[in-house]
């Protein structure tokens, strides 16, 4: 991404200079849909990021924004309503402010990014986090990286309708060259572990579809699991969320809770004791292992969580022909990428053959993306 192209339109738009701030996308190597169940992931900033260039321009509470890559501008108040549905992120950022205490008034700013849109790489995260942490930084407002990634996470629920949880505006906020964050998204505790898995290499194959309302799927997924962890407490008061339940605890309630509630929460108890398995075996460099966890990962999300899609599912079965260490799809599921942990040797065999097989089978040229696990939200100078 180029700078300088967003500050010089910026000037050509608004006659002045404006201060840089990028925040960037993510991946995650495990922990999928643990995280709004108060369980455990493993996310990691990426390379691809949004950037926007902002200044204040006097006026109580005028909004000018201008999408770059979209070539649109929307221009509201803080009492309207965007028109632009992009405007809803940087409106919801603003209101979330507001509502701890910020006081917000008028700029001008110019955004892009290429972090792509419907990958399951969080490019809504990274807008929020970006405009987050500008505003933040341009108002000197106060507001910890902890605060930032919730104002993003409250934007989502409010303003766009995703019940989200923490993971995507903390790896955004929070990431670290060459690291890994381990993050308790209960507590919001976090390690980074540095990830540099030598002889083998992490690549992201993007499917290119985005199926169903993706957005109300997610938000009957996480219905599911409030349901299932509602029926556990009657028996467990303890049981706050599915983190806190155990199998055998779900067992309890197997007649009670819907076939379907079962499967789901079954998919998260799993998975959050995967995410644990992972880290250990991270901790002795055992590759081997956590690959074995990622397809074990990928099974569940498809066949209990019923997020993934035809097309996650061939891309993930030519990885295991070919004989790659790990993969799973990623992120929220319904299409968007696999991530794929390949030994070195295999990389390119594997890219071309994933390549050629997903574009014969389904008339889409996947998109591919090496991983380089990157710097979280920062002003740049
Ligand atoms: C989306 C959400 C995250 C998380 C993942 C699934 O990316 O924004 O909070 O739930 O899906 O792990």
């Amino acid at each position: 991404m180029n700078a300088q192209l967003l500050k010089d339109k910026f000037k050509a738009l608004y006659g002045s200079e404006g201060s840089v701030y990028t925040s960037p996308g993510r991946i995650n190597l495990i922990g999928e849909h643990t995280d709004y169940n108060g369980g455990f992931v493993l996310p990691g900033a990426i390379d691809k990021a949004m950037y926007c260039v902002i200044k204040p321009n006097g006026t109580p509470d005028r909004i000018k924004a201008y999408a770059m890559d979209l070539s649109e501008m929307d221009e509201f108040g803080l009492d309207d309503i965007p028109i632009k549905h992009w405007g809803k992120y940087i409106f919801g950022v603003c209101h979330e402010m507001m509502k701890r205490g910020a006081t917000i008034k008028g700029f001008d700013c110019v955004f892009a990014g290429d972090v792509p849109l419907g990958a399951g790489m969080s490019s809504s995260a990274a807008l929020e986090s970006c405009f987050g942490f500008a505003l933040n930084d341009m108002y000197n407002l106060g507001f910890d990286r902890f605060e930032l990634a919730k104002i993003g996470q409250a934007t989502e629920h409010n303003y766009v309708g995703v019940k989200c949880g923490i993971m995507d505006q903390f790896a955004s906020c929070f990431g670290k060259n060459g690291s890994l964050i381990k993050l308790d998204c209960r507590s919001l505790d976090y390690e980074y572990i540095p990830f540099n898995p030598k002889g083998y290499r992490l690549v992201l194959l993007n499917t290119c579809v985005a199926h169903e309302l993706a957005s109300s799927a997610y938000n009957k997924r996480r219905e599911s699991c409030e349901n299932a962890a509602s029926y556990i407490r009657k028996y467990h008061p303890e049981v706050e969320l599915l983190r806190d339940a155990t199998m055998d605890m779900l067992k309890e309630v197997v007649n009670e809770v819907s076939a379907e509630d079962f499967m789901r929460a079954e998919f998260v108890i799993e998975e959050i004791a995967r995410m644990g398995e992972t880290c250990e075996a991270l901790t002795r460099d055992d590759f081997e292992t956590v690959g074995k966890k990622m397809y074990e990962c990928h099974i569940g999300l498809s066949r209990k969580y019923e997020v993934s899609c035809e097309e996650l599912d061939f891309l993930n079965d030519v990885a295991r022909q070919c004989g790659v260490t790990g993969s799973r799809m990623m992120g929220g599921g319904f299409g968007g990428c696999t991530i794929n942990l390949v030994k070195s040797e295999l990389h390119d065999d594997f890219v071309k053959r994933a390549t050629e097989d997903y574009e014969r089978k389904f008339r889409i040229k996947p998109k591919v993306y090496d991983v380089v696990i990157s710097d979280g939200a920062r002003k740049l100078e």
